[in-house]
């Protein structure tokens, strides 16, 4: 039976276990996967015994995406541009390759399992930091007609427009015209909503949280009530996230609606 597992702090509890076992039931095989607890100063060990005991892939979340990349022999250019990994595979000759598919989840999540295309679509980013600096160039690959981004700390979103050839605002000098918002910020399981003019979200189509919760979560409650159309959570981008590492791994794509359907939470 493979092996697979994932690597955080904390991390009891990932959904991922049940999710891949979702995808493995789809495929109609058995595979093992497991929730690993490692800590800084022993993630790259830990990671080698796993590889070395047999594992077969690895998933990555807070706080090693940085490490995991920096550890692998080989990367692949989005985990580059993201600076960061949550996919480990295991390559025929021993190596092994860091990947990240958190951008492609997002995209995926939204083009195909909310239906909204972004070829075209003027998309603002909220927040500046790792989680934001993984998903923007899947999104630019969509070719939207401009992405720009907005952080508390300004210059954090100008170090990463010019990283990413994109445009940078100050947040209380956003305007209206976006079809797309998404929340990249750390803020909002705690409650926390960027601080942007209401007049923003009017007319957006698509509020778009990376967070998630079992309940609607602060921004997309805040995106609502200031005139966005529809919102989300970030359940789907998990799901897809997991099942582009599933595909990487076994060459098999799962179907990812009936697994964020199964979870049962407001998406
Ligand atoms: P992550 O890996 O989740 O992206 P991070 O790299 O620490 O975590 O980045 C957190 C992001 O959320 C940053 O953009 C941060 O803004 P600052 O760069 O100004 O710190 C943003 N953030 C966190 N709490 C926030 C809040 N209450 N309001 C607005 N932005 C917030």
């Amino acid at each position: 039976t493979p092996l697979y597992a994932v690597f955080g702090n904390p991390i009891a509890h990932s959904k991922s276990p049940q999710i891949h076992q979702m995808f493995a039931a789809q495929e109609g095989v058995s595979v093992r996967y497991e929730r690993r607890l490692s800590q800084p100063d022993a993630f790259a060990r830990d990671i080698a015994a796993f590889f070395a005991g047999g594992g077969a892939g690895a998933n990555v979340t807070l706080p090693f995406k940085i490490q995991a990349a920096e550890l692998a022999h080989e990367t692949s250019p989005r985990a580059r541009a993201a600076g960061a990994a949550n996919t480990l595979i295991r390559l025929s000759d021993g190596l092994i390759l860091a990947d990240n598919t958190d951008g492609i989840g997002l995209v995926s999540d939204i083009t195909q399992n909310l239906g909204f295309p972004l070829a075209g679509k003027r998309i603002l980013i909220l927040g500046a930091g790792g989680a934001v600096r993984g998903v923007l160039q899947p999104l630019l690959d969509e070719n939207p007609a401009e992405i720009v981004i907005a952080n508390r700390t300004h210059e954090k979103a100008q170090a990463l427009a010019r990283q990413f050839g994109i445009a940078a605002e100050q947040t209380d000098r956003l305007k209206n015209g976006f079809d797309l918002i998404v929340n990249g910020t750390s803020g909002s399981l705690g409650g926390q909503v960027p601080a942007v003019p209401a007049a923003v979200y009017a007319g957006c189509a698509l509020a778009y949280d990376m967070a998630y919760g079992d309940t609607a979560t602060a921004f997309q409650t805040a995106a609502a009530l200031a005139g966005a159309a529809h919102t989300a959570g970030g359940l789907g981008m998990l799901v897809c996230q997991a099942a582009a590492s599933y595909r990487l791994w076994r060459g098999f794509a799962p179907d990812t609606a009936p697994v964020v359907a199964a979870l049962g939470k407001a998406v």
